[in-house]
């Protein structure tokens, strides 16, 4: 863990359009959105199931049931509009070598391409500089356009890491020096 890091503490991040904080129950819908909307090529287990799972319940019992994280994944409300757009933040995902946590973000579509998944990127860039963490990962498909776009914007750079599926495309791995 760096040293500024708190996993008791509620982070709260602020940026010219958006704040960034912990997700609230009644926000389940939107994260269900989000599943809804996911590219075709993304793999099975983060995508809606046969059954319709997970439905907004088992997202409700998520949040409630989260443990408190010094950050994880933050949901974006928008200060103008107040509404809740998406997420960014910070996992363990376990493929970063140790104490390096990843990169994530996510947004419903109606909001790409107003730069939203940048400045929430960059405000929780500056939050693990601030923290102490030393360097972060990111992974991401070959083929999301997209998010390399953004990833590269902020400063990530490629590494020589990738994993090739079948089916799903290459993940590329890559890092950011704080
Ligand atoms: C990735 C994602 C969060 C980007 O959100 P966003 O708010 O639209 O991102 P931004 O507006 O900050 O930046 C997007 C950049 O990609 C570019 N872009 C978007 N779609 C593009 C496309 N189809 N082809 C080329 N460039 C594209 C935009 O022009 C912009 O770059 P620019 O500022 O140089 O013009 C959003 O697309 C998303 O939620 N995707 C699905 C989830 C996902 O892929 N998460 C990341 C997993 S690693």
């Amino acid at each position: 863990m760096a040293s500024g890091a708190d996993p008791g503490r509620e982070v709260v991040l602020e940026t010219s359009r958006l704040l960034l904080r912990p997700w609230r129950v009644a926000e389940a819908a939107v994260q269900r959105e989000l599943w809804t909307e996911r590219d075709p090529r993304v793999p099975p287990h983060r995508r809606i199931d046969a059954e319709g799972r997970p439905t907004v319940a088992d997202l409700e019992e998520a949040i409630r049931t989260q443990k408190p994280s010094s950050i994880g994944l933050l949901a974006i409300e928008r200060k103008a509009e107040g509404d809740v757009i998406g997420y960014c933040g910070l996992i363990d995902s376990g493929r970063g070598p140790e104490a390096e946590p990843e990169l994530a973000f996510e947004l419903l579509r109606r909001v790409w391409r107003q730069g939203y998944a940048t400045e929430a990127s960059l405000a929780v860039l500056d939050w693990a500089r601030a923290s102490g963490y030393r360097r972060l990962w990111a992974t991401v498909w070959d083929w999301n356009t997209p998010s390399r776009r953004v990833l590269a914007k902020i400063g990530f750079t490629e590494t020589e890491r990738r994993e090739a599926d079948p089916v799903h495309g290459t993940t590329l791995f890559t890092t950011i020096e704080l």
